[in-house]
Parts: C-alpha cells; sequence; structure tokens
C-alpha cells in the first residue's frame, strides 16, 4: 500500500514540476510552445545567461521506460550528430532533478503555424530551398527522419528555417500515435505500410511544398487531378512544378531517390518564379522604347 502510494507520488512530481512559472535548475518556464507524442516544448528564460530557449522534455514516466529513453537517446545523438544551418541546433542534452531536457534556440514559430497566414511564393520558394538542403544534408548523414511535417519545421528571423523533431519516428509505438492523432497526412503510401525509405522522407517533403504552393493537401491515393493544381501552377516555371510532381510521385521508384537527388535537382532549376522575367522583359522593352 505505502510503495504503491510512493509511486503514484513519484510519477505525478514531474508534471507538477512542468507547470509555467517553474524552475529547472537555471532555467525558469515561460510558455507552453507545443506537444507531440511524446514530449511537451517549453519556452524558458536562462537566467545565467538571460536568453530565451526552448526546453523539450519528453515525458519518460508514462511510456515503458526502457523503450521511451532508447528513442530520446537516439534523437538526442542523431542530432547532435547533425551540423547544417537549417537543421536546428541542438544546445545541450542532460537530467536536471530527473527530468530529461532538451535545450534548443528559441524558434518564432512552427511552419504548421505559419501556414495559417498568407505566405508570398517567394518567401515559401526561400523556404523550399532550405528544408530541401536540411533532409538532403540528413540523408547524406545517412539519417532517415520519417516525420516530415510543417509541425517540425521551426521559424528563425529573416526567414530561416530549420528542422527538428529527429529519432522517435523509428517507435511503433509512435508511427500508431501519428496516425491516431490525425498527421498520417503527410506519410508516404509505402511508410503507412510500414516500408519507410528515403524516398518516403522524399514524398513528404513534396506534399508539403504542394500545399505551400496551393492551400490543399492532397490526399491518398495522392493520384492526380491534385486538388487546387492551377493555384499550384501559377507564377511557377514548369521545371519546378515538375520538380514537386516527381517528389510526390506515388510510386516511389519514380520519386527522386533520396533528399541529396531532390536538393541536387532544385539546384538546377534557374528559375522558379515565373513572374520575375515578364517583369524584366517588359523593362527590356521601356529600355528599347527609351533609347
Ligand atoms: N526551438 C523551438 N522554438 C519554438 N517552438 C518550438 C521549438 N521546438 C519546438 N517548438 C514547438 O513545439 C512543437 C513540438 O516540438 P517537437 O516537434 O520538437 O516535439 P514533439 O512533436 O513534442 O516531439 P515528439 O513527437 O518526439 O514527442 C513544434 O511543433 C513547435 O510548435
Ligand atoms: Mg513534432
Amino acid at each position: 500500500m505505502t510503495a504503491k502510494l510512493r509511486l503514484v507520488m513519484a510519477e505525478s512530481e514531474p508534471t507538477r514540476r512542468l507547470r509555467v512559472g517553474a524552475r529547472l535548475d537555471k532555467y525558469r518556464l515561460v510558455r507552453r510552445l507545443g506537444e507531440g507524442g511524446f514530449a511537451v516544448v517549453f519556452q524558458a528564460h536562462d537566467t545565467i545567461e538571460d536568453r530565451s530557449v526552448a526546453l523539450k522534455l519528453p515525458d519518460l514516466a508514462t511510456e515503458t521506460l526502457y523503450q521511451s529513453y532508447e528513442d530520446v537517446q537516439r534523437e538526442v545523438r542523431i542530432m547532435a550528430g547533425l551540423t547544417h544551418p537549417n537543421i536546428l541546433p541542438l544546445k545541450d542534452a542532460r537530467y536536471i532533478d530527473e527530468q530529461f531536457v532538451m535545450v534548443f534556440p528559441l524558434g518564432e514559430e512552427s511552419l504548421n503555424d505559419r501556414l495559417s497566414r498568407r505566405l508570398a511564393r517567394s518567401t515559401a520558394v526561400a523556404y523550399v530551398r532550405q528544408m530541401t538542403a536540411a533532409v538532403a544534408h540528413a540523408h547524406a548523414s545517412r539519417v532517415l527522419h520519417r516525420d516530415i511535417k510543417p509541425e517540425n519545421f521551426i521559424l528563425f528571423p529573416d526567414n530561416q528555417i530549420c528542422l527538428t523533431d529527429f529519432g522517435l519516428a523509428r517507435n511503433q509505438t509512435r508511427r500508431h500515435q501519428i496516425s491516431a492523432s490525425g498527421t498520417l497526412g503527410y506519410i508516404a503510401p509505402e511508410q503507412a505500410m510500414g516500408k519507410p525509405t528515403y524516398r518516403s522522407d522524399v514524398f513528404s517533403l513534396g506534399l508539403i511544398v504542394y500545399r505551400m504552393l496551393s492551400g490543399c493537401l492532397p490526399e491518398y491515393p495522392f493520384e492526380p487531378p491534385l486538388p487546387s493544381y492551377s493555384r499550384f501552377r501559377k507564377g511557377l516555371h514548369q521545371d519546378f512544378v515538375d520538380w514537386t510532381r516527381k517528389a510526390l510521385d506515388p510510386t516511389p521508384s519514380k520519386r527522386f531517390r533520396d533528399g541529396v537527388a531532390m536538393h541536387n535537382a532544385l539546384e538546377r532549376i534557374r528559375q522558379v518564379i515565373t513572374d520575375k522575367p515578364a517583369a524584366s522583359k517588359s523593362k527590356r522593352q521601356s529600355v528599347r522604347r527609351a533609347a
């Protein structure tokens, strides 16, 4: 009886600590930023360095401890091994008072939050380039993300965007959790069948690109005609339209083989938005007229 009571108290202890205003060593929790399957993310104040950070606090108490700790350890090690301007840098990871804490630079909002407001095409394309570079870097480092979705891209000043939330997607339990929480939307058909490859990350990224430029998220079986296709194409060069369509082909073998191939193909596209040449053409005409 006493042992049981102590167990209940021990389990509720971390939850009690994780409230706005609570202290974790030098960090003071300021605001809850988001929550996924196994973690809660807070904005926090580093009272020694006097600056804001994001703290990701995995909930190791509610899962089978062993399983969940392995996931978190994998995530930490993967993130620590990736250094790229478009991959969220892990500043620190350790236990503070029995709570596992991952420390990241604080971003402004997630891409998912940003997509609820109008996004200029030029900004969207600037994001697409960085997002593709991030996935290419992960793949070049032999890391399969498996959970590429707008919630896992964080925005920073000057239109910088960073990929985060690595590693946990390898866990079966988590995969079920994802479908239950309705984010199945960005998962490639073969990944939904339990066979994720680099091509599945390519597909998920292709879906985000399509959503950013059309306002619509295509659904299974992802066959043409895609929703809001004319809105998607508007002002885009055919090469970029083809690039996006290749990424979200329902047949894995027809897609880019990985993020590196997808990134290289994007780099080869000289012109993504066609509005600009139209403007420079009229400029040329007016110069000719003036001459
Ligand atoms: N560095 C950050 N700056 C600002 N907001 C962030 C940051 N990191 C995460 N967030 C917010 O918190 C949400 C959840 O973060 P993240 O995806 O890392 O964890 P999670 O989904 O809870 O993880 P898991 O699915 O592994 O349990 C993000 O979608 C985003 O809204
Ligand atoms: Mg997440």
